[in-house]
This record gives structure tokens, C-alpha cells and sequence, in this order.
């Protein structure tokens, strides 16, 4: 069954805006797992601009579907990472200027580092995922890490201008879905996606899990976040 974890990131973003006490987002993920969500997203960056360690450990204490952590691959986030122990871990790049993650991780460039922090999670029990383009050497790459899960970036396929390059990057996901599970991996996929783009990627043979946050967050500041989480349930179903 493909699942929806819902990232809330941008409940904390708009707390930050104030630096004050709410919307909680803890709060949010309650909500969401009422409305349906399989499991929560939070990324914990680096400059600390939405999630703060603090919405982590209570999130690690509240959530009840799974928690799936996003973070970088560095040794402040590693060592929170095995003290917090996430259900997952999903391993992105992460730089300071970008207003999101921009581009998948190119493990292929840095695979002994990658391998070292995939086999240090996984030796304490935390499944990595790695946020990849659908690429057929970082499929490979991603696989000699011994990482459980891949995550195909699916930003291109969201922001294509055209139809007929938005099916080129549905088929290149398509594809790079069917490598990665040919090599023993388990594959998740999001960014960008929304309620009109979704259902083609849901649709995705083998897919397991679609991260989404942006659209279902919109959603929920204006009808609240049970009924865009169950809304999105729907459009993954080509119901909606
Ligand atoms: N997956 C990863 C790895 C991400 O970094 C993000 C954005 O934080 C998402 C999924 C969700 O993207 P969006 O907010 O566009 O739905």
C-alpha cells in the first residue's frame, strides 16, 4: 500500500516567522495522523529556520504512525539522529541560501562519507533514505551505501513548464524506480508534489512512500489539517 508522510516543516515556519509558541507543530501532527497521514516528516536543518530540536524529541514522543527525520549528512545531525532515533532517516543536502531543498544528493561524489554515516545509523537501527534525482549512477551509488530506501526527488516532474516534459520526468521516475528496486532498495519519492500532480506519481509501480508538505500545509491553514491530510489521501487515489 503506498503511504503519505506528511512533512509539517512549514507549521514551524510559520512560528518562526514570530519566534513565538505557535502553531505548534506537534500539534499539527496529531491532526495530521487523525486525518490519515502513515507518517511524519520533519527536517531538522542546520540554521535551524523551521523545525527546532525541541519539536523532534517531542515529536519522537507523540507521533504515533512513524517519524521519519530529514537531515544532512553531518556530525551534529548523526549524533541527534542517534539519540532521538527516528524511524527513519532521510539524508538530503542542505545548503544555508536555499529556500528549499534544491537538488538530490549526489552520493556518487561522496560515497565513502555517505556510507560511513548510512552504516552508522543502520548499525543503531535507523533505516537511511537518500534524496536522489531519478539518476541511474546515484541509483547505483545509493545502493553500494547499503542505504534500505532511496527517495526520488520528484521536483522536476512538478515544476516541468510542459506536459510533455513533466511525462518525460514521470517516465525517468518510472525507470528509476524500477532500477532501484531491481538493485534491493525501497523507494519513496516527493517535492513539489500537490493535489493535481500527484495521482501519475502515486501510480508508480513499487512506489512506497510520497513525502509531501507544501500543498498539504497551504491546505490546512485554510480548511484545516485533517481534511487537507484525508484530501490528500484521495488525490493519491485519483480520487479528488
Ligand atoms: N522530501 C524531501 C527530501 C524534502 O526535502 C522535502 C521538502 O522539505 C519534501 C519531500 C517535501 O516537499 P514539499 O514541501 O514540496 O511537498
Amino acid at each position: 500500500m503506498l503511504t503519505l508522510g506528511v512533512n509539517i516543516d512549514h507549521v514551524a515556519t510559520v512560528r518562526q516567522a514570530r519566534r513565538t509558541i505557535e502553531p505548534d507543530p506537534i500539534a499539527a501532527a496529531v491532526l495530521a495522523e487523525l486525518g490519515g497521514a502513515n507518517g511524519i516528516t520533519a527536517h531538522l536543518r542546520e540554521d535551524r529556520r523551521h523545525m527546532q530540536d525541541r519539536d523532534i524529541r517531542l515529536l519522537r514522543e507523540t507521533v504515533r504512525t512513524h517519524l521519519n527525520l530529514e537531515m544532512a549528512a553531518t556530525e551534529e545531525m548523526v549524533a541527534i539522529a542517534l539519540d532521538v532515533k527516528p524511524d527513519y532517516v532521510t539524508l538530503v543536502p542542505e545548503k544555508r541560501e536555499e529556500v528549499t531543498t534544491e537538488g538530490g544528493l549526489d552520493i556518487a561524489g561522496s560515497l565513502e562519507k555517505l556510507k560511513n554515516v548510512v552504516d552508522r545509523l543502520q548499525s543503531a537501527n535507523i533505516p537511511v533514505s537518500l534524496f536522489i534525482d531519478a539518476d541511474e549512477a546515484q541509483i547505483k551509488a545509493s545502493a553500494d551505501t547499503q542505504a534500505k530506501f532511496i527517495e526520488l526527488h520528484t521536483g522536476k516532474y512538478a515544476d516541468a513548464p510542459k506536459s510533455e516534459i513533466r511525462q518525460k520526468e514521470l517516465e525517468s521516475l518510472k525507470l528509476g524506480c524500477e532500477q532501484a528496486l531491481s538493485l534491493g532498495l525501497r523507494v519513496n519519492a516527493g517535492h513539489g508534489l500537490t493535489y493535481i500532480n500527484v495521482y501519475p506519481v502515486a501510480c508508480l509501480p513499487g512506489m512506497e512512500e510520497l513525502n509531501i508538505g507544501h500543498t498539504i500545509v497551504s491546505r490546512a491553514v485554510l480548511v484545516g489539517m485533517e481534511r487537507a491530510v484525508r484530501e490528500m489521501k484521495l488525490a493519491m487515489r485519483g480520487e479528488f
